[in-house]
């Protein structure tokens, strides 16, 4: 099932991004270094970052947490997972390397996203793919959706939690994950 929300993420959001831009041109082979940028109603691109294992979004400058990083990532040759490294070039506490991106899985109480180096039942480090540039995550049953949303947390001025399926939550605010950099960044 492709649920409706995604279509909107996807597609409503994006109504400026031109058919081509879904086309397979752009999206990052194997072993191609890729960051991610959130869009949604007043979010015009803001950067995934690593923040104490948490993934964050906004200006990785700003964040308050101790171990602050921006990241990288390559899709791994065997699976679909995508590894994360620190953008070496911008922080001084960048001491850890390779750690897979994860969505809570449904076991787990929490609804925010990180970064592990190992697997637990309680993380999803598997289903990532892209639609041209666009993030989905494929389920084991092979259900394809968007679900993410981010959530202003107290790390610093304009930094957010990035949340999955946090539809429940009134204060979660819907974003669509993609390669593409704001434009005027
Ligand atoms: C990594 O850092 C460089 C220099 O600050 C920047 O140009 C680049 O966009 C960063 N890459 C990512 C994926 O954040
Ligand atoms: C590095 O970590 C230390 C200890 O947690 C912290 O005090 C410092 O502000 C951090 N530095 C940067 C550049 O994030
Ligand atoms: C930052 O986190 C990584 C991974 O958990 C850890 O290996 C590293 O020691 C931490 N660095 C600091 C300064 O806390
Ligand atoms: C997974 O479980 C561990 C141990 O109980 C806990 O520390 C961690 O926060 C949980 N992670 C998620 C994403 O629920
Ligand atoms: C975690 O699980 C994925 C998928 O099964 C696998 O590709 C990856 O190597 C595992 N990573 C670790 C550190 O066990
Ligand atoms: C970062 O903080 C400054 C003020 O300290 C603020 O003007 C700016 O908008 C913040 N950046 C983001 C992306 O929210
Ligand atoms: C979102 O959460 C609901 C309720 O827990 C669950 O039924 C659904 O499968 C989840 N969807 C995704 C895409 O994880």
């Amino acid at each position: 099932m492709f649920s409706s929300s995604v279509f909107c993420t996807a597609l409503c959001l994006g109504a400026s991004v031109y058919a081509s831009d879904f086309a397979s041109r752009s999206t990052p082979g194997v072993g191609e270094e890729f960051g991610l940028y959130a869009y949604g109603d007043a979010i015009g691109g803001l950067s995934l970052f690593y923040g104490n294992g948490k993934a964050l979004i906004g200006d990785p400058a700003n964040s308050t947490a101790s171990n602050t990083s921006s990241v990288y990532f390559e899709r791994s040759s065997t699976d679909s997972t995508w590894i994360a490294n620190p953008n070496g070039t911008t922080n001084a506490n960048a001491s850890w390397s390779d750690q897979m991106l994860y969505i809570p899985s449904s076991s787990s109480s929490n609804d925010e996203m990180g970064f592990a180096s190992t697997n637990a039942s309680n993380r999803t480090t598997t289903g990532f793919i892209f639609y041209g540039q666009w993030m989905m995550v494929k389920s084991d049953s092979g259900e394809i959706s968007s679900s993410f949303y981010i959530r202003e947390n107290s790390e610093g001025e304009g930094i957010y939690s990035l949340l999955w399926n946090a539809s429940d939550d009134a204060s979660a605010i819907p974003v669509s994950l993609r390669t593409a950099k704001p434009s005027d960044s």
